[in-house]
């Protein structure tokens, strides 16, 4: 009995599978609107029959998109225009989820495959940003961002909430607030980005009262009976390893205690000093580390896109979902491959039924 390939319920919402496909920036939207690439990429990654799949970073007011192309739900057109992909997913059989963020003061930035940095000085495409402090990230981002006020945090912690009610608006079941990866969430956490000598910025307990109170102001919007759920990086792989798990873990059970579903466990990426140990599935301990203190589900991506390596991490209590991310790109249909590999019995029960039907029927005995 495969575990990979068990369902998976949370709150009011059940999953055909341990498999997820993980938010993947498309880079392809005008004014923060999808558009035909959106509403054909999103139903095919879902057709291919993993159990939830999480529609890319959707920026929470214009200045958090990460670049000019990042999709965005500041309005309630963004939310209309979001609404038919939801649905489409739905229809392939996966969750709709949908990622929420803010870009900090790594937005205003170029497409990956157009430098990979930020857009320059005067470019009318670009903004000023946003962060705890005014520190750059450095490196291919050394635009240094403005530090944000009380009033600043007041507002962008109202957006991330009244983007939560547009994505439940337009049909999403999953919702995940994006804390990590160096964005304006994970800033605030972070010793790298975060020099502050108020309530926001100083011990722990300070460095993550803008994500628990995001998370409760979002928690009043996003209905009770749905997953709520965060993306954050729990290691910066910076030298300051362990401390930085235990803050982490402690935010973590704070997380739980807020209303927090699940956590997506991933990497901090606030400085570019940092040495990471990049290896297949070089995570899974840490997510497992976590989903033990914390007692909180934890989910986690980075390489594990080998199916036993996912069969294991959920098999070992490691993991309670796999996000598997560009091994989807490449290959929608990697959860059928994936139980084939692993020997499920009929594995054709995880497309949807016109598929099935027919691969089962003509299947030689
Ligand atoms: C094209 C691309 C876009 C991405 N965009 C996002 C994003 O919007 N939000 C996010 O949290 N992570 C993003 N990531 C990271 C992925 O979610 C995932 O963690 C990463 O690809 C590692 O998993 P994998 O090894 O299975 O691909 C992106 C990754 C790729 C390749």
């Amino acid at each position: 009995m495969s575990a990979l390939f068990q369902t998976f319920a949370l709150k009011g919402v059940q999953l055909r599978n341990r498999i997820a496909i993980p938010p993947m920036c498309q880079y392809m939207a005008t004014d923060g609107l999808i558009n035909d690439w959106h509403r054909v990429h999103y139903p095919a990654l879902a057709r291919g029959g993993a159990g939830l799949v999480v529609v890319e970073a959707t920026a929470v007011a214009p200045e958090g998109r990460i670049t000019p192309a990042c999709l965005g739900l500041w309005n309630d057109t963004q939310a209309e225009a979001l609404a038919p992909i939801a649905a489409s997913i739905a229809a392939a059989g996966a969750a709709p989820g949908i990622q929420i963020g803010h870009s900090g003061r790594k937005g205003s930035a170029n497409r990956p495959w157009e430098g990979d940095d930020h857009l320059p000085e005067g470019d009318p495409r670009g903004w000023a940003t946003l962060s705890p402090s005014a520190v750059a990230f450095g490196a291919n981002l050394p635009k240094v961002p403005q530090a944000m006020t009380t009033d600043d945090i007041a507002r962008v912690r109202a957006d991330f909430a009244a983007a939560a009610r547009r994505a439940r608006d337009a049909g999403f079941k999953w919702l995940e607030l994006h804390f990590a990866h160096g964005y304006l969430g994970q800033s605030f956490f972070s010793v790298h980005a975060n020099q502050r000598d108020d309530a926001y910025g100083g011990s722990a307990e300070n460095r993550s009262r803008f994500l628990l109170e995001t998370l409760a102001a979002v928690r009043e919007e996003w209905p009770e009976h749905l997953p709520l759920t965060a993306r954050f990086g729990v290691i910066e792989y910076d030298g300051r390893d362990e401390e930085m798990l235990a803050e982490s873990i402690e935010l973590a059970r704070n997380f739980k205690r807020g209303g927090l579903d699940l956590l997506s466990v991933s990497i901090g990426f606030s400085t570019p000093e940092a040495n990471i140990p990049w290896k297949p599935a070089f995570l899974v301990p840490i997510a497992g580390r976590v989903r033990a203190a914390a007692g909180l589900p934890v989910a986690s991506a980075w390489g594990i896109d080998d199916p036993h390596t996912a069969e294991r991490s959920v098999a070992d209590g490691q993991l309670d979902l796999v996000m598997v991310g560009r091994a989807h790109l490449a290959n929608p249909h990697w959860p059928m491959h994936a139980a084939r590999q692993l020997g499920v019995e009929r594995p054709t029960w995880i497309l949807p039924a016109p598929y099935a039907h027919w691969l089962e029927r003509y299947r030689p005995a």
